[in-house]
């Protein structure tokens, strides 16, 4: 019988990873959530046998018990943000996203594991990649995330998340690879037809939609399907809902467009 997949998530309790936490186990994978309290997640996943649940502060954690957790897993998945709300984006820790994905990935690294863990961290399309790759962005665009940035905690936090992964990371590490989804704004609905893109496709200014049950979806393929992963490692995704009656919608899974 093939080894049962392992997957550590924090950020489980959240509106995007709550999907993924049911996601994963509607797909038979053994699920570590590490959460602030168990209470707060989705009731039908109580009592799965494929679930454990860690009450513990993920910045607080001694590193020793953090790397237990992280111990023999196949794959870690990040969902975390700042709550809404002004003690939330401004109030501490402004660095959680930055701190968590820091901790994490030198968890993994201090226990060497013969294949390398997979990190998928969810991020926004406010992040760019670096070297100014995303093109679609113009200079007052740019100006005013530059603004952003330093102004609203969590915006700056995900941009620096993401360079934890692409800069001290980086491509080539024998321990981790990673990749970082950039969702548009988020909605609910059900899982439907998304495409995924190297590169922006919508201006800050006119948005596009994201399902988070599409987030979910491309994240529980990441950790599961060799050639999704392999397609999109050491790279920055951004998933948008496919637009009815466009010529990527006809897959039933997410489509490189
Ligand atoms: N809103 C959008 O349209 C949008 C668009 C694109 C990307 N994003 C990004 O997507 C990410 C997730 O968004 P979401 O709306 O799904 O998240 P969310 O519902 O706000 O959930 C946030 C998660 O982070 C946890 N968390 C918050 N502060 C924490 C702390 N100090 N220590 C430990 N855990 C903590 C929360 O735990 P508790 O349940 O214990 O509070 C919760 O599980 C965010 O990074 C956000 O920036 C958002």
């Amino acid at each position: 019988m093939p080894k049962q997949q392992t997957v550590l998530l924090v950020g489980g309790t959240g509106r995007t990873g709550a999907r993924v936490l049911q996601q994963l186990l509607g797909r038979g994978i053994a699920v570590r959530a590490i959460v602030r309290s168990g209470r707060k997640l989705p009731p039908d996943v109580a009592g799965n046998p494929d679930l454990t649940v860690i009450e513990a502060s993920l910045l607080s954690l001694r590193d020793e018990d953090l790397r237990q957790h992280l111990r023999g897993c196949d794959a870690v998945i990040s969902c975390l943000g700042h709550v809404l709300g002004f003690k939330g984006i401004f109030g501490p820790p402004r660095d959680l996203v930055t701190r968590a994905t820091t901790r994490l990935t030198r968890g993994v690294e201090a226990l060497r594991p013969p294949t390398p863990v997979k990190f998928i961290l969810m991020s926004s399309v406010s992040v760019n990649r670096p070297g100014g790759l995303d093109t679609r962005r113009g200079s007052f665009e740019k100006a005013f995330l530059w603004t952003l940035c330093r102004v609203l905690p969590p915006a700056g936090d995900n941009q620096r998340a993401a360079n934890v992964l692409l800069e001290q990371v980086g491509p080539n590490n024998a321990f981790v690879q990673w990749v970082v989804v950039r969702p548009d704004s988020l909605r609910e609905g059900d899982v439907s037809e998304y495409t995924l893109h190297e590169s922006l496709v919508n201006g800050l200014f006119a948005p596009g939609s994201t399902n988070m049950a599409n987030v979910a979806h491309f994240m529980c393929e990441l950790a599961t399907d060799p050639r999704t992963w392999s397609d999109w490692k050491s790279r920055l995704p951004v998933i948008v809902n496919a637009r009815a009656g466009s010529a990527t919608a006809a897959s039933p899974r997410g489509t490189r467009a």
